[in-house]
């Protein structure tokens, strides 16, 4: 089995890979540069490294890199720069889900290849009715305009939802969204709700990515977990102490 992480050299995605080597998998990620690696994990005999930015890679590429995956992960996310923010790929999640989907798809594997994608709660989950306040209604349509990561996420989620859809043959998806983010050194106690239970902008909770690369590593590897959560958009919370 083995996974493919995108977004790997990133503050969550390097926890990811981390927490799928310790269980055992087979690890493939794309990343622009690897110094952001931990040691033990790039020397790490399961992985393997892939030097390119994700969007630069040809369709032909991509099918060649997905065709042994069981499973797919972005942790991919805009740095917060100014070019990053601002700059291109302006649609850098969407386009990277888009095209790893579709080289999925081509390669029309015997079994459905699971894709999960972290997301945010900043993001409702549009095939439920999620209610939110028309203050917090009117600070997203703000977000939406000034900052087009927000709206990348929300592409990426509906590009899964919608398109991809709940029947696909060759693909099945689960969107992972984490409320604010912030670092700890353990995984810790952590829950997981189908739709946010608190504003994400006005009662903000908070998950360690070390938790979430742990979620996200579960939903691979478990097959119990995957079938509650696939198709859905899971909200993980760290447990408050
Ligand atoms: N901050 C929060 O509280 C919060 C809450 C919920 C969800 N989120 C979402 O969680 C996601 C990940 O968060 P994080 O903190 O783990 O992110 P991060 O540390 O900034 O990692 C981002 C990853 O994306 C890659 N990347 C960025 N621009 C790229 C490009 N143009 N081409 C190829 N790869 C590129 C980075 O690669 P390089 O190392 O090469 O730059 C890195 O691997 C983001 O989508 C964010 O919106 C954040």
């Amino acid at each position: 089995m083995t996974v493919l992480v995108v977004g790997a050299s990133g503050a969550t995605g390097r926890l990811l890979v981390t927490h799928l080597l310790e269980m055992g998998k087979t690890v493939k990620i794309i990343v622009r540069s690897s110094d952001n690696l931990p040691t033990a994990v790039k020397n790490h005999e399961n992985l393997s490294i892939i030097k390119a930015s994700v969007l630069d890679l040809s369709e032909t590429q991509m099918k060649e890199i997905v065709r042994d995956c069981t499973a797919v992960a972005s942790c991919l996310g805009h740095n917060l720069t100014f070019k990053g923010i601002y700059g291109r790929p302006r649609r850098l999640v969407t386009e990277a889900t888009r095209r790893l989907c579709q080289a999925i798809q081509q390669n029309r594997p015997a079994d459905a290849v699971k894709y999960v994608l972290m997301n945010t709660t900043g993001n409702q989950n549009r095939d439920l009715n999620e209610p939110i306040s028309f203050a917090q209604k009117c600070v997203i349509a703000l977000l939406r305009l000034l900052l087009p990561p927000h709206v990348d996420n929300e592409k990426a989620a509906d590009f899964l939802r919608t398109e991809i859809g709940q029947t696909d043959r060759f693909v099945e998806w689960t969107a992972v969204r984490p409320d604010g983010l912030i670092n700890e050194g353990q995984v810790t106690n952590y829950e997981i709700h189908p739709s946010p239970t608190r504003s994400a902008i006005f009662d903000a909770g908070s998950v360690s990515r070390i938790n979430v690369g742990h979620f996200m590593a579960s939903l691979i590897i478990d097959i119990d977990i995957w079938r509650n959560w696939q198709g859905q958009m899971p909200v993980i919370y760290s447990t408050e102490k």
